[in-house]
């Protein structure tokens, strides 16, 4: 059997986990969850949002299913999602976005695979206030994290039967900082002949998404463009609901939806697990479940053929509900 770290998050975080662990319970996989807490709720206990034993749990069993982690707005402790990406190192943030049966969109056959840099750039966290009126806040970009992600979005190309990689950057304003990470790509480009590189701005990129994503394959950016850009192509495949990630490192990976914590709907048993039953998906492949993981997402797809949906896609059905008629899809 084995054993996955598991952390639940908060809002809609614990409603969703759990439905997860039910639908990968109900599949028969064995799974022992090594549960672990993070954010602000755990701070009194442990003082720390992200105790050292979360990331020792990750380290151990070299790979976690996560949900979302409130972080405070303008204020209060650093993003334990941003922490535990730089301390683990898992410097990959992969986030497929291709529609999904039934799901209505405005557009058909949208495949784009999304490769953040996930350690690096105004993530950072180096700001400081100068006076009362004006805050620094550093973009660090080095060549060594650029390569590296850059490396990974040509690898998962050729791995994947893709087709092209399209670098996304701003180097025509930060001319220092993302001119390196173009450089990077451009070098790590050279070595992969058989894939289509592009470059293109973000501002450009963004528009050409809404207009005609279609066009797009594997879009590569450094990580502040990257966070943005994931949730424009999950507004391209239904929303944040189904819109799954993976942070990947050498060592260890954490999937977890690409979603917040939702607190406008938490508790109310109306959120989508769709985002963290497709990354428990991913969470599956990689530790060798690969056959349970596709009877999983079949159940799934199956449910929304059959016209069961939550809320955000215009459905009734409550999250235990559309849990329910996911297991039951299962045992058919
Ligand atoms: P959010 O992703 O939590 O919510 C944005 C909108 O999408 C809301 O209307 C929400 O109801 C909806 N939504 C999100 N997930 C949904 C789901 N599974 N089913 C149905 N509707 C869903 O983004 P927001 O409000 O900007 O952030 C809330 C908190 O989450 C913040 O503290 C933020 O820092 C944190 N956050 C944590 C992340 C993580 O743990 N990896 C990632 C992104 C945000």
């Amino acid at each position: 059997m084995k054993t996955i770290t598991l952390i639940q998050g908060d809002g809609i975080g614990p409603e969703i986990t759990e439905a997860a662990v039910k639908v990968i319970d109900a599949a028969g996989v064995k799974i022992d969850w090594d549960l672990q807490t993070a954010g602000e709720d755990v701070i009194e206990k442990e003082g720390s949002p992200l105790p050292e034993c979360v990331l020792e749990s990750v380290r151990k069993n070299g790979a976690a299913l996560k949900s979302p982690v409130t972080t405070p707005i303008g204020r209060g402790f650093r993003s334990v999602n941003v922490t535990l990406r730089k301390e683990l190192d898992l410097y990959a943030n992969l986030r497929p976005c291709c529609n999904l049966p039934s799901v209505k969109t405005r557009y058909e056959n949208v495949d784009i695979v999304v490769v953040r840099e996930n350690t690096e750039d105004l993530y950072a966290g180096i700001e400081e206030k100068i006076d009362e009126n004006t805050a620094h806040s550093i973009k660090i970009i080095t060549r060594g994290a650029s390569e590296r992600i850059a490396k990974f979005a040509f690898e998962y190309a050729v791995k994947n039967n893709r087709k092209q990689v399209s670098a996304v950057t701003k180097a025509n304003i930060c001319k220092l900082s993302d001119g390196l990470f173009l450089e990077a790509a451009r070098h790590i480009a050279e070595q992969y002949p058989q894939i289509q590189y592009r470059e293109i701005l973000v501002d450009n990129c963004c528009m050409q998404l809404v207009q005609n994503p279609c066009q797009f394959d594997v879009l590569l950016l450094p990580n502040l463009y990257g966070d943005i850009v994931s949730d424009l192509t999950a507004g391209l495949i239904g929303g944040l609901g189904v819109a799954q990630g993976a942070n990947i490192g050498e060592h260890c990976a954490v999937f977890e939806p690409v979603h917040g914590s939702a607190p406008d709907i938490a508790g109310q048993n109306k959120a989508n697990p769709t985002a963290i039953i497709l990354s428990a998906v991913e969470m599956l492949n990689y530790i060798g479940e690969e056959k349970n993981g596709k009877r999983i997402k079949s159940a799934l797809f199956e449910t929304f053929r059959q016209g069961v949906c939550t809320p955000d896609l215009g459905g009734t059905a409550s999250c235990c509900g559309f849990t329910d008629a996911i297991i039951k899809n299962l045992q058919e």
